[in-house]
């Protein structure tokens, strides 16, 4: 058996993109991304899920080196966001008479992407489509992150199609399993996928992890990233975990600084908490680094500060961008702190107040206002929002 059929008759017919610069246009892909697909060769065959159109070509050779002249008899859609559906028109060219299987929404969003609405076959939560030995039940997911989303369960090999669910960046090299491969690298990156791209949904990936609580997983075949199997119980903890905003101790300090000033107030506020014990203190400097990953520390650990001088009478845009972020995804339940600078006329800490407001966050009322440069009195004004910053983050 070649190493991509993981499971019998069950093949990873997947493809690596090491040429994206940025995932959806917005986050970045240092290690790249894979885009997986998975073929059953069943009495019936069935393809689950395509590949980015980029790919399609190679896509396509995969299937046909396993499949010969044999036809696809369904293609199973799971989720249609087009890094997984762009494919299907190829596909549906070389084998005209495959049904599209999927739910009323996937459906209408395939004649709505790709102008194709025939040959469907349109399933309802719960239903179960038999392909000889093995059988499928679907389930509807929907919001995981898509409207559409749904999974597919092959009862007979207890594995998951969870389509997105479980994924993370990365592409993956050389084996396609856990078990075929050194993970190290995915963990960190699964948590940058979850935050970014499906962190505003924790919300219905609790309803999806509820409905599945009683399914027996031993496979878990994402979208992006790994095959899961020796690690299915740590993927499915930590989707649980992120979903429930729950958080490990420590602190991002996400910052803005034009001249340093600024920056002065966030080293000063990060060196107290290691002075009281806080040994993790992640900071940013947000002219420099990618928003995807601060997201990511942020969705990681319990406590946030943020800090920016003010520009153009608002707050320096870089962290007003950021805020933007995290209102969007509705982070919950994060201890909160802020400070900002200003030169002749305070904003940014008026700004970061209503933020603060909005967010709804157990925060630290007494926020740090400088103007110009760091005095005695604003360093102990820093040093006093950290120590009442760790008596929240402790109790
Ligand atoms: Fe990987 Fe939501 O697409």
């Amino acid at each position: 058996m070649e190493i991509t059929e993981f499971v019998k008759n069950i093949h990873y017919v997947g493809v690596n993109d090491r040429v994206k610069q940025k995932f959806e246009g917005l986050w970045p892909l240092p290690n790249g991304v894979s885009y997986n697909s998975y073929l059953i060769t069943d009495e019936k065959t069935a393809l689950i899920d395509t590949v980015d159109l980029c790919y399609g070509e190679r896509f396509l050779a995969k299937i046909q080196a396993i499949l010969g002249d044999k036809p696809i008899d369904y293609l199973i859609i799971n989720h249609m966001e087009p890094d997984h559906s762009a494919s299907i028109s190829l596909i549906r060219q070389v084998y005209p008479k495959m049904k599209i299987v999927g739910n009323a929404k996937t459906l209408s969003m395939i004649e709505g992407f790709y102008g194709i609405c025939d040959y469907f076959m349109e399933i309802k939560d719960g239903d179960v489509l038999p392909l000889g030995k093995k059988k499928l039940r679907f389930y509807l997911t929907p919001m995981v992150h898509w409207p559409e989303t749904m999974m597919t369960y092959c009862e007979n090999d207890a594995l998951l199609f969870s389509g997105d669910a479980f994924g993370c960046f990365g592409a993956v090299d050389g084996g396609v399993t856990d078990e075929q491969m050194n993970t190290d690298r995915y963990w960190s990156e699964m948590y940058r996928y979850y935050s970014n791209i499906v962190g505003k949904y924790g919300s219905p990936v609790q309803k999806a992890l509820a409905k599945l609580a009683e399914v027996k997983i031993e496979t878990i075949c994402s979208t992006h990233g790994p095959v899961w199997q020796k690690n299915v119980e740590k993927v499915i903890s930590i989707y649980d975990k992120l979903s429930r905003y729950e958080a490990e101790e420590g602190v991002v300090i996400a910052y803005g600084s034009m001249y340093g000033n600024t920056e002065q107030m966030a080293e000063e506020i990060a060196r107290e908490l290691a002075a009281q014990g806080i040994k993790n203190v992640v900071m940013y400097n947000l002219s420099f680094t990618d928003p995807s990953y601060v997201l990511s520390d942020i969705f990681r650990y319990k406590g946030l500060i943020i800090g920016g001088p003010t520009y153009s009478n608002q707050l320096f845009p870089p962290v007003e961008a950021l805020t933007r972020m995290i209102e969007v995804r509705d982070i919950k339940n994060r201890i909160f702190g802020y400070f900002g600078s200003f030169t002749w006329a305070g904003a940014s800490v008026r700004r970061l107040g209503t933020f603060a407001e909005t967010m709804k966050w157990t925060n630290v009322c007494s926020p740090v206002e400088m103007k110009q440069g760091i005095t005695p009195d604003k360093t102990a004004e820093c040093c006093s929002l950290a120590r009442n910053f760790v008596t929240l983050l402790k109790g």
